[in-house]
């Protein structure tokens, strides 16, 4: 859940790591550090955001032309400055900074204390400073060192480390699932980076350390091997994203930003898979026959939070356009259960990072129960992208902000297209009924556009009145009740309200006892299937004395009538209505904790990859 940042070059290393760090922070933000070697090793740390480390390099500038840089999200130890990293050894030899565990840590801790290393913070990374120093003392060089410290680690790491002895070079290594190892290739400079972003302005060549692999990088050139010490050979990636998506430009936050790039996300997800004059769609990905479709006995989607309500929304396109058995699980509770998966289940992973550890253990064990693997992911060259045997890349671009928004939606305009794709292969889709769903799907982009005009929905009058209110309900029913439990997700993640997403129907099962006059209650009453039940909900609610905020679509005065306030979407087919749903809920959960204060794009306790269980 760290972000590490690394240069080597002849630039200021400091603060092209600073620089770096900066576009990191949604990983982690609560104490960060640079190290840099400038003949001897310089260390400057900060608990807190990493203004507070920027504030300390300009009163003391970090200079040199090597450095590794960190943000940290606490696992052991408090987010206090001797906690943060890099972890230097006692004579200030070497720095160390980790992203992961290292989960035999109190072994390793007590055995280089008997020897007679002493610890200066409560980390379990320090260890790893220690083990490198301890190898470096029997007269190795730091790259041998280094393998053989990490050899000794249990866990999952991502690892970066400098010394002064060395002065030339950073050692990394990926050794498991606990994030991304990226390093970016330059003239006369190189990059280490945890994400893309990182180093997308400097360099759009990258190469990605798999699990048990090294780099060397000097500013002239890398090698690379693995940690059992064999030498390998690595090809790189050109990335495509445009480094200006990495970037804030003329909007407050990265929320808000990605919240409004939405139309155009959308639009890029449909380019180039859909054929408008057929109606047939393309996943050459996926690599599947209608034979290999048809044979196909079930999908289990497995995600977490945003992501897991995507593939909720998911099941219920593929159940209809593909008449397949569906089922949606929380990634971190697949792997206790005794699932049964067999070679004609396909398992599909849903993930923005491609990081999130719980996914892809879910997807190990499919992958040794015999399933197909295939993924919804956005990044390149993240492990969920590599574990599977196809893979689905959205084309959301970078998304910086912790929350998750335009990655929802374009997942789910995947999830559509997905539907119809195996509807086609499998037969249950005619090309009368794929013709017609996708001249929806062509509007969508511009109908999220209209969502979003300024003034098309009246976001102020309810900020000013519930913006202090201390408890929120969503209610949904059918294609959006997942909508609802991402509604709620979004209120709580950044404003700190508590929130409830439920299925509508659910409600009179107990919620109930909760409505009265003091709680909100945003009810998703758009004309589909369930609409009579939605009204009926909403009657139900403003019976109690509710307030009810009810999301409906253009020109629908009946429930407007029944409601306390409404926000509008426009009609779309009951498929695609869920990426239009969610676009005013993004923006109301936005402006409320925009109102309270919360900072909208780091909140607290929270990271973008989560590479931890
Ligand atoms: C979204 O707003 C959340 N911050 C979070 O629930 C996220 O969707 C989840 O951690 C899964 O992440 P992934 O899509 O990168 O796997």
């Amino acid at each position: 859940m760290c972000g590490i940042v690394g240069y080597v070059g002849n630039k200021n290393a400091s603060t092209i790591v600073l620089n770096g760090l900066k576009k990191l922070e949604y990983r982690g933000y609560d104490s960060a550090g640079i190290a840099s070697v400038n003949g001897a090793l310089d260390i400057r740390r900060a608990s807190g955001k990493l203004i507070n480390l920027e504030t300390k390099l300009v009163e003391k500038p970090l200079l040199g032309n090597l450095a590794i840089g960190h943000t940290r999200w606490a696992t052991h130890g408090a987010p206090v400055e001797r906690n943060a990293h890099p972890h230097a050894d006692e004579a200030n030899n070497i720095a160390v900074v980790q992203n992961g565990i290292v989960e035999n840590f109190i072994v390793l801790r007590r055995q280089l204390q008997d020897e007679g290393h002493e610890f200066k913070s409560d980390t379990d990374t320090e260890v790893i400073t220690h083990l490198v120093d301890k190898y470096l003392a029997d007269g190795n060089e730091l790259v041998t060192a280094c393998r053989l410290a990490f050899r000794q680690l249990e866990g999952a790491h991502a690892i970066a480390v400098t010394s002064q002895q060395e002065p030339d070079k950073i050692i990394a290594a990926r050794l498991g699932n606990a994030g991304g190892v990226i390093v970016g290739l330059g003239d006369g400079e190189n990059y280490l980076a945890s994400d893309i972003p990182a180093i997308l302005e400097h360099t759009q060549h990258v190469v990605f350390l798999e699990d048990q692999e090294m780099a060397v990088i000097t500013a002239n050139g890398i090698t690379y091997s693995r940690i059992d010490g064999a030498s390998i050979e690595k090809d790189y990636t050109v990335i495509t994203w445009d480094p200006i998506s990495a970037v804030k430009g003329q909007y407050h936050h990265f929320m808000e930003k990605e919240i409004h790039e939405q139309p155009q996300s959308i639009q890029s997800t449909i380019r180039g898979r859909v054929d408008f004059t057929t109606g047939k769609i393309a996943f050459e990905e996926l690599e599947l026959t209608p034979e290999a479709a048809k044979q196909l006995d079930r999908v289990m989607i497995v995600a977490c939070g945003t992501s897991f309500y995507a593939g909720q929304v998911g099941r219920f396109i593929l159940e209809k356009l593909a008449r397949i058995k569906v089922s949606v699980e929380y990634a971190s509770e697949f792997r206790y259960r005794d699932t049964l998966i067999d070679d004609k289940t396909a398992i599909l992973a849903i993930s923005q990072s491609g990081e999130t550890v719980d996914t892809l253990a879910a997807m190990e064990e499919g992958r040794e129960q015999g399933a197909k693997l295939w993924s919804i992911v956005n990044v390149q060259g993240s492990m969920v992208h590599k574990l599977s045997d196809g893979s689905i890349l959205m084309q959301a671009g970078p998304e910086i902000g912790v929350a998750s928004t335009k990655a929802f939606t374009t997942t789910l305009t995947d999830l559509f297209m997905l539907g119809m794709y195996l509807g086609q292969l499998r037969g249950t889709l005619s090309d009368e009924e794929s013709l017609e769903l996708v001249k929806h799907l062509a509007h969508l982009p511009e109908l999220a556009g209209e969502v979003l005009k300024e003034g098309y929905n009246d976001f102020e009058t309810l900020v000013h009145l519930y913006h202090k209110k201390d408890h929120f309900l969503y209610l949904g029913r059918g294609v959006n009740y997942p909508i609802a439990m991402e509604g709620a997700l979004k209120l709580k993640e950044i404003s700190y309200i508590h929130a409830e997403g439920y299925p509508a129907g659910e409600m009179k099962h107990g919620p109930i006892a909760l409505i009265d006059e003091d709680m909100p209650v945003l009810c998703i009453v758009t004309q589909d299937n369930v609409y009579d039940k939605m009204i009926s909900q909403v009657e139900q609610v403003r019976a109690r004395d509710g307030v009810v905020i009810s999301l409906v679509n253009e020109g629908d005065t009946m429930v407007a009538e029944k409601s306390t306030h409404i926000l509008q979407i426009p009609k779309t087919h009951p498929l695609l209505t869920p990426i239009l749903s969610v676009i005013p809920l993004q923006l109301l959960a936005y402006h409320i904790a925009v109102r309270r204060g919360a900072d909208v794009d780091q909140p607290r306790n929270l990271a973008k990859s989560v590479t931890v269980e």
